[in-house]
């Protein structure tokens, strides 16, 4: 194979990228980025392949999750706090339900930039360049905003920044406490039923902590009550802003691109000679990639071939987002060939995105029971091959929105435009994660 270097993708034919308006300027910010601090250390990289090697070992599962499009303008410390809750929450209720361990990956800090399937989109009859996420441009539909804006690589970077630093406050400084499970179930969830549900499990933690107590186990000592590994993932899309934070490691001399634990690639960038495909080969983070319905069981293999040559496990996880009535048809023959080319990789369900449709009130939705029966199918095509189905991949907010459809409190067609606010894709709210995060944890006892 070519000789990689953080460039050698600029060879490669590459999709998805803005039409920067000013290529110095870009070449400029690009330049600037690459002279920051790393945002994670590459140690912890290799320190999350070894825990997904474990998923991939069927010895855990991985829970990942967050928003579709981190946002600019709706970014607080509340926002944070809220969306790591339900994180945690769904972790305890994977953990207690399923007696697995489970690794929390956030799609969070860095996750801003979108993939379009036309790069222009036409509004009150106006044609704009379309929306790429705040990384890039405004989602406000004014022509100006639209223009690529290089600084937005910078700000992107900042604010990535200090949510990592507050989510690194939060998991290691008390608030991830099992504790404190009592606490995460936010007022909005407490009265419905999976709040109710949740709040059982709570309880019983509790009991059990003082169970433990009482029988002369000093829990202060045991660090791993009161604290949780949390890790960041986001789409690896821009790649001028992957590329300047990706550096070299002092310890081992390997690449790694510091700007998240975890990158993917997505499944419109997913050519096994293209750009994107060419950057994450050279970088040593653990990397995902999606693949949709059109996948073969061939270029799956290719996939693995070229980003993990050396089989390591944990280093590629493969995420599948073929819909509910599709993926007991198109994720076997994906499986098989993997397996059969010898390939250790940890598979992924995502339910989300070959589950949108557009409402007859014109919101692009998602319904519940077509998340939960993806991930149904996902589980009985990994129990027929004898595999394991290692984790789930999820849009959601920590916020009351009413952005996809069902859920035991059920959100109807006639309620999206009340709480619509997603920048993006629609996510599911807290209420229906954790409702979603009982129903996998069933499946992963049964
Ligand atoms: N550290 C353990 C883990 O991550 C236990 C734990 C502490 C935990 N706080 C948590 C689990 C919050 C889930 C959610 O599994
Ligand atoms: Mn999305």
């Amino acid at each position: 194979m070519s000789e990689w270097s953080p460039r050698s993708w600029k060879d490669r034919p590459v999709e998805q990228q803005p039409d920067w308006p000013d290529a110095e300027a870009l070449e400029r910010v690009v330049k600037s980025l690459g002279a920051l601090p790393p945002l994670v250390f590459a140690g912890e990289a290799r320190k999350l392949t070894a825990k997904l090697g474990e998923v991939a070992a069927g010895r855990a599962f991985l829970l990942q999750a967050g928003d579709c499009a981190e946002s600019f303008s709706d970014y607080s410390a509340d926002s944070i706090r809220d969306k790591l809750k339900v994180i945690l929450q769904m972790a305890v209720v994977l953990t207690y339900g399923s007696g697995v361990p489970v690794v929390k990956l956030g799609r969070i800090a860095g996750q801003f930039a979108k993939p379009r399937s036309s790069p222009t989109e036409t509004v009150d009859g106006v044609e704009l360049p379309s929306f790429r996420g705040h990384i890039v441009n405004d989602d406000a539909p004014i022509a100006a905003l639209r223009v690529p804006d290089p600084d937005r690589l910078i700000a992107a970077y900042h604010q990535s920044a200090s949510t990592l630093n507050l989510l690194r406050a939060f998991t290691t400084g008390g608030f991830a406490d099992l504790s404190q499970v009592h606490a995460w179930n936010q007022e909005f969830v407490t009265t419905s039923t999976a709040g109710r549900r949740y709040e059982a499990i709570a309880a019983e933690i509790d009991r059990a902590l003082r169970f433990m107590r009482a029988c002369g186990i000093e829990l202060e000592a045991e660090a791993s009550l009161h604290q949780v590994d949390f890790w960041t993932s986001h789409e690896a899309l821009i790649l001028g802003y992957e590329e300047a934070l990706t550096r070299e490691d002092s310890l081992t001399n390997d690449w790694y691109d510091c700007s998240a634990h975890m990158l993917w690639i997505g499944e419109r960038t997913r050519a096994v000679d293209g750009a994107h495909v060419e950057f994450l080969r050279g970088v040593h983070n653990p990397v995902g990639v999606k693949l949709g319905p059109t996948a073969t069981g061939a270029e799956a293999v290719a996939l693995c071939e070229t980003l993990n040559p050396d089989r390591v496990p944990g280093r590629i996880t493969l995420i599948s987002r073929m819909g509910a009535k599709t993926v007991e048809t198109a994720l076997p023959p994906l499986i098989q060939a993997v397996s059969d080319a010898g390939h250790p990789v940890l598979w992924v369900c995502d339910p989300m995105h070959a589950n949108t449709f557009t409402s007859e009130n014109g919101r692009k939705t998602r319904h519940f029971e077509d998340v939960l029966g993806e991930i149904r199918g996902f589980f009985a095509v990994h129990k027929a091959l004898g595999t394991w189905p290692g984790g789930v991949h999820v849009e959601l907010t920590g916020d009351d929105v009413t952005e996809c459809l069902g859920g035991a409190e059920e959100v109807f067609e006639d309620d999206l435009p009340l709480r619509y606010t997603t920048t993006c894709d629609p996510r599911l709210n807290a209420r229906q994660s954790i409702d979603l995060a009982f129903r996998v944890a069933e499946l992963l006892r049964a």
